[in-house]
């Protein structure tokens, strides 16, 4: 598996570097009703039910565009226009979906922590006891924003205590932290083709739970973002409502191909692990501290603080590493003035070495000795 050489490595929470094979395979044109393209699909669907452990219990419904789009569709399809959401927040993924349930007109509280704190779980247990109004409780398993992981089996008792749905925008952790059906309960999970599985973006996908799919016929707002007729459409004709996009479900089945050779979500979480630790490490012997706690750190973006130094400019620090063929991802977060370094996609430990020696490189050019923030 290679990367094309040539192309700068994407240190970012996507899109992100895809292997060659994986973009090679769509030099070519498929027709949608095509049967081994219709094949393609069953696989793919397929799989990511299997991924979860979840054939038995839910669905896949496939959408097209990037995550977002299916994250809306999801939260219109399920949640009915009486509805009302309780949305845990910490972090722009969370404050999305907010964002998403202000558009469709749907009732919601928000619990929201700060970027560096998990959901405080007590206060989800009492409010599901207080309001019975509420139907469901919306999270995002690994929050971008930061990189923090939450503690989604938790999460998921509490809610599945109270009888409520549980709802996981899993965007950023599907295929690299483990999404067990079987031990976490949840009724969705949001993902796309071009996070940890890395496929190219162009599509999402929804793991839903078949029975509440099927009672949710009438609650979408949009056509074109209904996943229940979506999914009925696709069940009676093997066919996509409307233009697929076929070169990323091609890409997607062969980035899937690779998933599996890798081991899995195994495998994948070992080689993310892996790429995050030698960023960590690298990064402080440098200087630099990062926002999160080990405990709460995903393997999946890591945010690191700013430096002190008045002679780090991010602007200028980021053009030199991109010179030196890495591409970072700039912060926004609200508690600390940062950047955040992304260790998934296509890249692997000697990536993550030479990532860190484009940083120290880059020191040393504009004259700043240690990475060390004001707050340390
Ligand atoms: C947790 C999470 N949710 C939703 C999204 C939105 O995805 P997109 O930018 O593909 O619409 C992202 C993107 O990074 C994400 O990390």
């Amino acid at each position: 598996m290679t990367r094309n050489a040539n192309d700068a490595r994407l240190l970012t929470p996507g899109p992100l570097t895809t292997s060659q094979e994986t973009k090679e395979v769509m030099l070519h044109d498929w027709g949608s009703r095509d049967s081994d393209f219709i094949e393609i699909n069953r696989r793919i669907r397929m799989q990511l039910l299997k991924i979860a452990s979840a054939e038995a219990s839910h669905v896949c419904v496939p959408l097209q565009g990037s995550g977002t789009f299916v994250v809306e569709a999801a939260l219109g399809t399920l949640i009915p226009r009486d509805g009302k959401a309780l949305i845990l927040v910490n972090g722009a993924y969370g404050k999305r979906i907010a964002k998403i349930l202000d558009y469709l007109n749907r009732e919601y509280l928000v619990h929201e922590t700060a970027e560096d704190t998990t959901p405080v779980l007590s206060r989800l247990d009492s409010t599901l006891a207080g309001d019975s109004k509420i139907s469901h409780v919306v999270v995002v398993h690994c929050e971008t924003t930061s990189g923090i992981l939450n503690p989604i089996g938790e999460i998921a008792d509490i809610v599945a205590r109270h009888a409520r749905s549980l709802l996981i925008d899993a965007m950023s952790a599907f295929g690299a932290i483990p999404m067990e059906a079987n031990q976490i309960r949840f009724d969705a999970v949001m993902a796309s083709s071009n996070k940890c599985l890395e496929g190219i973006p162009g599509m999402g996908f929804a793991l839903i739970r078949k029975d509440v799919l099927e009672r949710s016929q009438g609650n979408a707002h949009s056509l074109s973002l209904d996943l229940y007729e979506q999914w009925k459409n696709m069940e009676a004709t093997s066919q996509w409502r409307f233009t697929p996009p076929t070169h990323v479900i091609v890409a997607f089945d062969k980035a899937l191909q690779q998933f599996h050779e890798e081991g899995g979500v195994g495998g994948r979480n070992e080689r993310y692990s892996e790429n995050c630790r030698i960023l960590i490490d690298g990064m402080a012997k440098l200087g630099f501290e990062t926002l999160l706690s080990s405990d709460l750190q995903a393997p999946i973006i890591v945010t690191f603080k700013m430096p002190e130094d008045p002679k780090f400019d991010f602007n200028e620090f980021y053009d030199r590493v991109k010179d030196k063929g890495f591409v970072l991802y700039p912060g926004k977060l609200t508690v600390a003035p940062s950047f955040r370094i992304g260790c998934i996609g296509h890249l692997f430990p000697e990536d993550m070495r030479e990532a860190v020696e484009a940083v120290e490189a880059t020191m040393k050019e504009i004259g700043v000795e240690s990475g060390k923030p004001s707050s340390s």
